[in-house]
C-alpha cells in the first residue's frame, strides 16, 4: 500500500501537526511511505548536456529567487559576501539604510574583479586594476586621474550592474539577471511563506557558512539532500543509526514541499497513541526551497544546504551549507559552550557530506559520463525528487528568451 502526499494545508495548527505525526506513525506500522503517481525514467544527458546547464542557468536562476546568504552574514553596513551564481559573480552587501543590494562584481573601467575575498566588511569597493572605487549602494565614486581620463565621461553612467535582491524570512535571495524582478513572497506563495514566517529565523544567526566545488552536476547534489532512501545504506553508521529509512509524510505545495522523516526514537510510539503530546523531537523536518535549497528543523536549530550549477560545466556544482542556531543570548548557553556545541553540529555534518556523500555523488557524475549510460529510474517512493524534478521540467518549460 502507498499513499500519496496531500496537499491540504490550511495552516500548522496542532490538528495539522498531530496529524501528520499519525500518519508517519501508519507508515511505520505498515512498511509504506507517502509516493508519487508513477516512477520517472532519467536519462544521463540531464547531469551532462551543455545546452541544457545553459537553460538551466538562465530559465531558472535568472528568473526565480534563490538563497545566497542568511541575513546575520551581512549584519551592518558594509559588510559583503561574494557569490559565483550560475550567471554572475555577484556582491551581496548590507546597505546603510538595513536593506541588502547585489551587484555584479566587474569594475566598470576595464571589467577588473572589485571584491576578491569572499566575505568582509568595507566602507566601499576599491579596484584593484586603477583604484576606482564605488560606494556600497554601486555608484561610482571615484576616477583615479579623473581629470586625464576624458571631460566627457558621466560618472552617473558607471554604477555597477544590480541584480534583484530582498531579504525575507532571515534569508537574503536574488534572481541572478539584471531583467528580473524580485518577489520572494509570491514565489514561495502562500503556504511556505507562512511556513517560513512562523519559524522566526531572522531571530536567528549563522554560525557558519562554507562552501564547496563538487564535480557532479547540481541536480545530482540536490536530489541526495532530498533522498530518504539512501539513510541506511549510504549513512549505516550515522544517520542511519538515528532516523529511520524509505518513510516520510509529505506535503506539496507546488513549486516548494515539506515532508517529516521520523527518527529511530519515535518507535515506542508506535503501539502506544501519542496524542497530543510534542513530537518535535522524533523528527526531522525538511523543505524543499525551490529552485535549490534543502532546509532541515531540527529540533534546536536549522541546517541550510544550498545547490549552484557551476556557470560553464554541467559536470561541475557548488554547494553552500549554513548551520543557523538560535543567537547564544536566546540560549542557556555562555559564549564558549554555544561555540563548543555549534563547532561539534558543524563537524558531524561536513564529515558526514565529505566521507559519505560527496564520494558517491562524484562517482555518480563520472559514471553517468559513460557514453552508453542506460536510462535510470527514480521510485514513487522517491517523492521529493518527483517534485524537484517536476519543477525542474516546469521552469524549463518557460520561454526562453536565448
Ligand atoms: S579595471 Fe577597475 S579601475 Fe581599472
Ligand atoms: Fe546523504
Amino acid at each position: 500500500m502507498t499513499e500519496m502526499a496531500y496537499s491540504g494545508y490550511a495552516e500548522d495548527t496542532p490538528e495539522h501537526r498531530q496529524d501528520r505525526i499519525r500518519r508517519v506513525i501508519g507508515h511505520l506500522k505498515e512498511g509504506t511511505t507517502d509516493s508519487y503517481d508513477r516512477l520517472a525514467t532519467i536519462h544521463a544527458s540531464e547531469y551532462t548536456d551543455p545546452e541544457l546547464a545553459r537553460r538551466e542557468r538562465d530559465l531558472i536562476f535568472g528568473r526565480v529567487p534563490s538563497i545566497v546568504a542568511h541575513g546575520s552574514e551581512l549584519a551592518t553596513p558594509g559588510a559583503f559576501v561574494t557569490v559565483q551564481m550560475p550567471r554572475n559573480k555577484l556582491i551581496v552587501v548590507r546597505q546603510p539604510d538595513g536593506s541588502v543590494k547585489a551587484f555584479v562584481n566587474a569594475c566598470r573601467h576595464r571589467g577588473a574583479m572589485l571584491e576578491t575575498e569572499p566575505s568582509g566588511k568595507c566602507r566601499l569597493f576599491s579596484c584593484p586594476y586603477h583604484r576606482w572605487s564605488y560606494d556600497t549602494d554601486g555608484s561610482l565614486r571615484t576616477i583615479t586621474r579623473e581629470d586625464t581620463f576624458g571631460p566627457e565621461l558621466d560618472k552617473s553612467n558607471l554604477s555597477l550592474a544590480e541584480v534583484p535582491c530582498q531579504e525575507r524570512h532571515g534569508f537574503v535571495w536574488v534572481i541572478d539577471d539584471v531583467e528580473g524582478e524580485i518577489d520572494v513572497a509570491a514565489w514561495l506563495g502562500p503556504e511556505m511563506d507562512a511556513i517560513l514566517g512562523s519559524y522566526g529565523m531572522e531571530e536567528s544567526v549563522c554560525f557558519r557558512s562554507g562552501s564547496f566545488e563538487e564535480p557532479a552536476n547540481w541536480k545530482l547534489m540536490q536530489d541526495a539532500f532530498l533522498d530518504g532512501y539512501h539513510i541506511q545504506y549510504a549513512h549505516p553508521n550515522t544517520a542511519g543509526k538515528y532516523i529511520h529509512t524509505n518513510v516520510s509524510v509529505l506535503e506539496d505545495f507546488g513549486r516548494h514541499c515539506r515532508w517529516i522523516k521520523p527518527r529511530k526514537s519515535i518507535d515506542r510510539w508506535i503501539d502506544e497513541d501519542p496524542a497530543d503530546r510534542p513530537m518535535e523531537k522524533y523528527l526531522i523536518e525538511t523543505h524543499y526551497l525551490g529552485p535549490n535549497s534543502t532546509l532541515l528543523k531540527q529540533p534546536d536549530h536549522f541546517e541550510l544546504l544550498t545547490f549552484r550549477p557551476h556557470p560553464k560545466d554541467p559536470g561541475r556544482s557548488f554547494m553552500e551549507m549554513r548551520v543557523i542556531p538560535p543567537r547564544p543570548e536566546a540560549t542557556d548557553l555562555d559564549g564558549e559552550q554555544w561555540n563548543a556545541l555549534w563547532e561539534k553540529n558543524w563537524d558531524i555534518l561536513l564529515r558526514v557530506l565529505h566521507a559519505e556523500d560527496f564520494p558517491i555523488l562524484r562517482g555518480t557524475q563520472a559514471a553517468v559520463e559513460s557514453a552508453n549510460t542506460a536510462p535510470m529510474t527514480l521510485g514513487r517512493n522517491e517523492l521529493a525528487n518527483h517534485i524537484f524534478r517536476r519543477e525542474v521540467e516546469r521552469m524549463l518549460a518557460a520561454e526562453d528568451r536565448g
